[in-house]
């Protein structure tokens, strides 16, 4: 699968010869699996159509501030534009629209998304030879280089002035796969499997009722999200759970009960590089579910529970288990305890987070960790969103491992 599959791209065309290729390039992207918005500049009007390039990228293609085609919808929001990409493409990109990306002279729609885009933007210039070789041409690729832009470099052979040289625009396919490697190498965990478990676990007491816990599942999909943005193949095995975050390099498989879980992160943990535990799994479950509904018969009703398989300590107990990463929730004593959890289930990081500080635990947006490594060193955070908190344990995992 490409890494440009789900990505939100802007591909914005200046006016050159080379325009005549973005068709190429749009039917590649799409191909990837990327969801391409095209951004005209009036120059470029004139080497190639909106039609042909709304038909290819199955999205509207735009050139102008004020849409008139459309009364209900007069104004292209440059901006919102620009936030919603995920990368942008500037092909062809001429001397002149080049010379504006670097003074910021915004005088048409695709600068304007130019200039307000946040994410990675790729320039493939196209020029005659010696617009190529002038010496503001050159000054401008530095500037633009400086900025944070990547350069596709530009080819040699037959210009369209009919002269021989440097300045032909790549080829769509080199486009995407400088891209591509360029993608790759911005992705630490490119490559990388990983496993999580997250949410509760429901245990049947019977076919309508069971015990369970408040894990909602919130932490474990940031850091699958995390990792996932990193370039990481997760897989992220989700006892029951309302939240629904799709990732591209994410595969979910929702389980139920601790056995459940248990069966499945077995199932997958072979070939995994780092295997993270944040589920809250219970660990006792009732004995012998009832197969009806139990009726209200007595005062008192006694369930027997069974104890659940240890799951992070069943995969801290293989020969070659992943890097190891495990969560401890404590109500007290929590350094004690955590320290004895990372010993009992040989985890190489443990994370203790306790229900007794404001903003950590179950369901809260927010969480409160302390990183517990193989050798007992201790790392406090403070409270952060889960968000934050997923990016700090997967940094001190990169950081450790690869
Ligand atoms: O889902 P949220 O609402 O966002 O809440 C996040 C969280 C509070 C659930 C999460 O941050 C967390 O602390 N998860 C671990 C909760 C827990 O059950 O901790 P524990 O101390 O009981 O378990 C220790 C470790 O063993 C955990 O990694 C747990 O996943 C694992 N375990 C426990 C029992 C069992 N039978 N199998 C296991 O793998």
């Amino acid at each position: 699968m490409s890494i440009l599959s789900g990505k939100k791209i802007v591909l914005g065309i200046s006016g050159g010869i080379a325009a005549y290729k973005t068709t190429f390039l749009t039917r590649l992207l799409v191909k990837a699996g990327a969801s391409v918005k095209v951004v005209l500049t009036p120059a470029a009007r004139d080497f190639v159509t909106p039609l042909t390039l709304s038909t290819l990228s199955k999205n509207p293609v735009i050139s102008s501030f004020t849409n008139e085609d459309d009364e209900n919808d007069l104004w292209n929001n440059h901006v919102e534009l620009g936030l919603w990409a995920d990368l942008m493409i500037i092909a062809p990109a001429t001397a002149n629209t080049l010379s504006k990306m670097v003074t910021g002279n915004i005088d048409n729609l695709l600068l304007a998304v130019y200039s307000s885009a946040k994410c990675p933007v790729f320039f493939a210039p196209a020029m005659d030879l010696d617009m190529y070789k002038h010496p503001s041409t050159g000054y401008n690729f530095e500037k633009l280089a400086c900025y944070g832009n990547y350069m596709i470099p530009a080819g040699e052979g037959e210009l369209a002035s009919g002269l021989s040289g440097v300045g032909r625009m790549a080829e769509p396919e080199e486009i995407i796969s400088f891209i591509e490697n360029q993608l790759h190498i911005e992705q630490p965990l490119h490559g990388k499997k990983c496993l999580i478990t997250a949410g509760p676990t429901h245990e049947s007491i019977d076919p309508v009722r069971f015990i369970g816990n408040h894990s909602t599942g919130k932490m474990g999909m940031a850091l699958a999200h995390d990792l996932a943005s990193r370039g990481a193949a997760v897989t992220l095995i989700m006892g029951p759970s309302n939240i629904i975050q799709e990732h591209v390099n994410i595969t979910r498989i929702d389980v139920v009960s601790a056995q459940e879980m248990y069966d499945a992160v077995h199932k997958y943990i072979s070939h995994q590089d780092v295997a993270i535990f944040s589920a809250a799994v219970a660990d006792y479950r009732p004995a012998n579910p009832a197969q009806q509904k139990i009726k209200k018969s007595s005062e008192t009703l006694h369930i027997e529970l069974i104890r659940n398989p240890d799951i992070l300590g069943s995969v801290g107990m293989m020969q070659h288990k992943p890097f190891l990463v495990g969560f401890a929730l404590e109500t007290e004593k929590e350094l004690e305890n955590a320290f004895a959890k990372a010993k009992k289930k040989n985890t190489d990081l443990l994370i203790l987070n306790s229900m007794n500080d404001a903003g950590a635990g179950f369901g809260t947006d927010t969480n409160k960790i302390t990183i517990i490594d193989k050798a007992g060193k201790t790392l406090k955070f403070p409270v952060k969103s889960k968000q934050m908190v997923a990016k700090d344990i997967i940094d001190e995992i990169i950081k450790r491992t690869f």
